[in-house]
């Protein structure tokens, strides 16, 4: 039985709707830059998403910002009540990609494909057609794809990757955007084409469906296109694209078809990331070659603004980086109860419950994820024990604060890997993606007597259980609000 999910953007956009998380704009807006500073404004304040119906010099085209940037549109992206606990998402996302089962995608032929409602290709092919935002103050360009996914093949294995990596338009049929050298893509694209000096097949798909972009931004072990099966229970419909093997969401909005060229960059950004802060400067970048783009009649552009907390890239890397670490730590048998990373982190600050069953569990923990795949996008480690709810900021910052020892608790690691983007690094730094990281270990010393440990002086853990029992019994007779 497939789970309840939207098989495209249109449904998702009529759920939000129902949902009261949507606000349609019938009033013109520019691309250039209104229209980003609205959905950068939703952000910051965490509101309902706007739906563009009518956009300043392109009828026809529609756009919607802000798609998944609050936790309600994440849970119903997924099926679920949209007031649906994060820790029951949680549990929701590790349920069905644990399940063990496998849905290939299904191919559908072209005629049961909207994304190719509309076939443009050769000359008359030009981004400019598209409504490209202007999406922050003082970017180096128009972002055609800010929430979207790009679809490889390792020549290899035969692979499939989908990824986010953003795609500044250059010009009528280029356009350029950075692949960081340890993302899936960077290692096809920089270390098997361009040795090679063969151009990479590409599809940017414009405008899927929320699972494929909670796919398509998760670190995932396995292809994303399965992955995102795994979420949906049952294979997504794909099509065939129009001039390489690749295949594409048949429901999806917009879909660019061309090659990565090796041998060959340009000049992109600045633009405004995740981190909250404008990072990259304008460097040579890698260069995408368009040959096609096929549409939906009609469509409906996504576009995600980055910049301080919190957009969809934070609270979807956030949330999938931590549930993919949860289950790094429980393969290797680690006692945890639990991983999560705030998205008003940026996804920097990852907090792990575990159970303090050995000395030293702390740093084995931040070893083993410091060192995986998905260490160069975080630097901050927070262990605690099961008294501290990793959900509740609150406590956590108690924790740290009055747990984790300044010297003997607070563990640094020089000289890992980081991103480029991290404005704490100093200017060599980000040139080498170097990124140091810090353990904070709040866990009291195991050889502590008992009669050592403080005790936490809190409503649940200091008085009798008819006591408790009887405060909240009567909590609204005392006049309180429930
Ligand atoms: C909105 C958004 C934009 C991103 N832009 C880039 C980018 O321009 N370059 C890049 O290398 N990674 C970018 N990332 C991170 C990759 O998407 C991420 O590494 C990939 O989707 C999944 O990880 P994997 O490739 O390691 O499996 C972006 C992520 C998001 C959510």
């Amino acid at each position: 039985m497939p789970y309840k999910y939207y098989k495209d953007n249109r449904e998702f956009i009529k759920a939000l709707d129902e949902a009261g998380d949507l606000v349609t704009v019938e009033q013109e807006v520019d691309w250039d830059m209104e229209m980003g500073a609205i959905v950068r404004r939703v952000c910051e304040i965490k509101g309902p998403s706007p739906y563009f119906k009518n956009i300043k010099d392109y009828e026809g085209f529609e756009a919607f910002g802000a798609p998944l940037a609050t936790y309600r549109k994440l849970a119903i992206s997924l099926g679920l009540p949209p007031d649906t606990p994060i820790p029951e998402i949680c549990a929701a996302y590790l349920e069905r990609t644990e399940s063990g089962k496998s849905y290939p995608p299904v191919i559908v032929d072209r005629a049961d494909a909207p994304c190719k409602e509309v076939v443009i290709t050769g000359d008359d092919v030009n981004l400019f057609d598209l409504p490209a935002p202007m999406v922050h103050g003082g970017d180096g360009g128009r972002y055609l794809s800010t929430w979207h996914m790009i679809v490889g093949k390792d020549p290899d294995t035969q692979d499939i990757n989908w990824g986010m990596y953003r795609q500044m338009v250059f010009d009528e049929k280029t356009m350029v955007g950075p692949v960081l050298p340890f993302s899936d893509m960077g290692k096809m694209f920089h270390y098997k084409h361009v040795p090679r000096n063969e151009p990479m097949p590409f599809a940017t798909v414009i405008g899927m469906d929320p699972l494929a972009g909670i796919a398509a931004c998760a670190p995932a072990s396995i292809p994303e296109d399965e992955f995102c099966g795994m979420l949906m229970g049952e294979g997504v419909e794909m099509v065939k694209c129009e001039t390489s093997d690749l295949y594409v969401p048949a429901h999806a909005e917009i879909i660019i078809e061309g090659d990565i060229l090796p041998g060959i960059e340009l000049e992109e950004a600045p633009f405004g990331e995740y981190t909250g802060y404008r990072t990259s400067p304008r460097e040579p970048r890698t260069v995408y070659r368009v040959r096609c783009i096929t549409y939906r009649k009609k469509p409906i552009m996504p576009l995600s603004n980055m910049g301080v907390p919190t957009d969809e890239g934070q609270l979807l890397r956030s949330f999938s980086l931590g549930l993919e670490m949860e289950k790094l730590l429980k393969s290797q048998g680690i006692p945890i109860t639990g991983v999560y990373m705030w998205p008003e982190s940026t996804h920097h600050l990852v907090v792990i419950g575990t159970a303090h069953v050995y000395t030293g569990i702390a740093q084995q923990i931040a070893n083993l994820i410091f060192g995986s795949k998905l260490g160069p996008w975080f630097h901050m480690a927070v262990v605690v024990d099961e008294e501290t709810d990793i959900y509740n900021k609150d406590e956590v910052i108690h924790a740290i604060s009055t747990r984790c020892h300044p010297i003997d608790g607070i563990h640094l690691y020089e000289n890992h890997l980081g991103t480029p983007l991290n404005p704490f690094a100093s200017p060599e730094e980000r040139k080498k993606s170097k990124g140091s990281k810090v353990l904070f270990d709040c866990l009291f010393p195991r050889h502590w007597k008992e009669s050592d440990k403080p005790i936490m002086v809190s409503f649940n853990k200091v008085y009798p259980e008819d006591v408790k029992e009887k405060v909240l019994s009567n909590w609204t007779n005392y006049g309180f609000k429930d």
